[in-house]
């Protein structure tokens, strides 16, 4: 169910660069690898940190098993309200910003979380709230749960690092801009 590149999100993504740190929506490469390390047989709730245009969500929902759910965090009004003409039963979108992601599972009744993937532009981001992100990623996430981030740099290892288990790095060049990919293990 991959959607074509549309240049109308890529305008978007332009008008709003501040807020979303990029020019084109993430090439399927980027998605596949960022997505790999997820069991869909066994993942029942994961959380997308920053949706945007809906090139992961689609990709999540179209590997996702029937009964499990996505819970979509998404600051920017204009794309959340896209998001929800995706109309699957199984995806909420959140029109708030990802550090309010406890507040979010409360009012769903979720306790733990299978994975959280994000494209959140963490450079961009002031420090105090990708603090209270991380934090709240870490609470919710259960043992052995994944924390999957894209960045364009590695501005953000240093504070990864040490909340997870385990963290591997990789990277493309088949996106534009080229992207590390961070799997984070609780
Ligand atoms: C790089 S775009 C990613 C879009 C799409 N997921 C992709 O991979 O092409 C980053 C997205 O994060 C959203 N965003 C930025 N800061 C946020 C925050 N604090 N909370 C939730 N979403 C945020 C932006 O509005 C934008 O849609």
């Amino acid at each position: 169910m991959n959607a074509p590149f549309k240049f109308s999100d890529s305008i978007k993504l332009i008008r709003n660069i501040k807020t979303t740190g990029t020019v084109a929506p993430s090439s399927q490469v980027l998605i596949k690898r960022l997505l790999a390390p997820i069991d869909f047989g066994s993942a029942r709730c994961i959380v997308e940190l920053g949706p945007g245009n809906g090139c992961v969500t689609r990709a999540l929902l179209s590997r996702m098993h029937a009964d499990a759910i996505l819970v979509c965090v998404e600051v920017n009004s204009e794309f959340a309200t896209h998001l929800r003409t995706l109309n699957d039963p199984r995806l909420h979108v959140y029109n708030v910003c990802a550090s309010s992601i406890g507040d979010v599972m409360a009012e769903l009744n979720v306790e733990d979380l299978d994975h959280v993937v994000s494209s959140l532009p963490l450079a961009l981001i002031d420090d105090d709230v990708v603090e209270r992100i991380l934090v709240n990623v870490g609470s919710a996430l259960r043992e052995g749960g994944r924390f999957l981030q894209y960045q364009y740099s590695l501005n953000n290892y240093s504070e990864l690092k040490p909340r997870f288990k385990d963290v591997k790095l990789r990277f493309t060049l088949r996106n534009m801009p080229p992207a590390f990919v961070y799997e984070c293990t609780k």
